[in-house]
């Protein structure tokens, strides 16, 4: 049986299923919720809907959507995305966001970056009033730098840990490490911090989400909730 939870996410994965149209190009986020929008965007392609193609996020996410049956191109055939869908960890009132738990924050904003559409999906666990306070900043970057990193970014009033996996640090899709960052007081400025943040040489880049989403749909007890309406 499914928790309750996973029902919110599943209903806010089908809602935004229901906008993917014919003839898109489609971006596929990573995690449990996007998880959700993948069967059920295979549901609708077995029923007849022809879609020019999806792009996935992450390399989970290309195998189970190719899994599916779900036509998979990239980047370079349609470097423009019709519609990019995908979870979120925090989720501002603003509609800034925390990504990057899963660790393919990269590639999530290159696909949110070329996306006329990014509608994020959620369960109403995931809205927070300040960004930071639940889930620490996931910030990618060159391995070999990890140390003078990690001092610049102590030095904006974080905590760092390098990611690990069963004791070897974590290696993103595309080589890299991952900082998580913790900041004890949350992030008060996201644009600011997003910008100092980059200014660090050998920072790839940061899950803080900034001026990028269209729309969020939040699933929810009573079904699912829009914003903006
Ligand atoms: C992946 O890197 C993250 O940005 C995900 O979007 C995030 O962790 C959401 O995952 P769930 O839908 O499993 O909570």
């Amino acid at each position: 049986p499914m928790s309750p939870q996973d029902t919110w996410k599943q209903r806010a994965g089908s809602a935004a299923a229901d906008l993917i149209e014919e003839g898109m190009v489609v971006g596929l986020g990573t995690g449990s919720t996007a998880a959700y929008l993948v069967r059920a965007l295979a549901q609708r392609i077995q029923q007849g809907l022809q879609i020019k193609g999806a792009v996935a996020s992450s390399l989970a996410t290309y195998e189970m959507a190719n899994n599916l049956n779900i036509p998979m191109t990239d980047l370079d055939d349609y470097p423009e995305l019709d519609i990019y869908i995908d979870g979120a960890d925090e989720i501002d009132p603003q509609l800034r966001l925390i990504k990057g738990a899963g660790g393919a924050l990269l590639r999530e904003k290159i696909l949110a970056s070329a996306a006329r559409r990014f509608v994020v999906i959620a369960d109403s666990s995931k809205k927070v009033t300040q960004l930071g306070h639940r889930y620490p900043l996931p910030v990618e970057i060159i391995p070999l730098a990890k140390t003078p990193i990690a001092l610049q970014i102590s030095r904006l009033g974080a905590q760092i840990q390098i990611r690990h996996n069963n004791n070897i640090p974590f290696i993103t899709d595309n080589h890299n490490y991952i900082l998580d960052c913790t900041f004890p007081q949350g992030i008060g400025d996201p644009a600011q911090l997003d910008a100092q943040l980059h200014n660090i040489v050998g920072v790839v880049e940061t899950g803080l989400f900034i001026h990028m989403v269209s729309q969020v749909i939040i699933g929810g007890p009573e079904g699912v909730q829009v914003f903006p309406q």
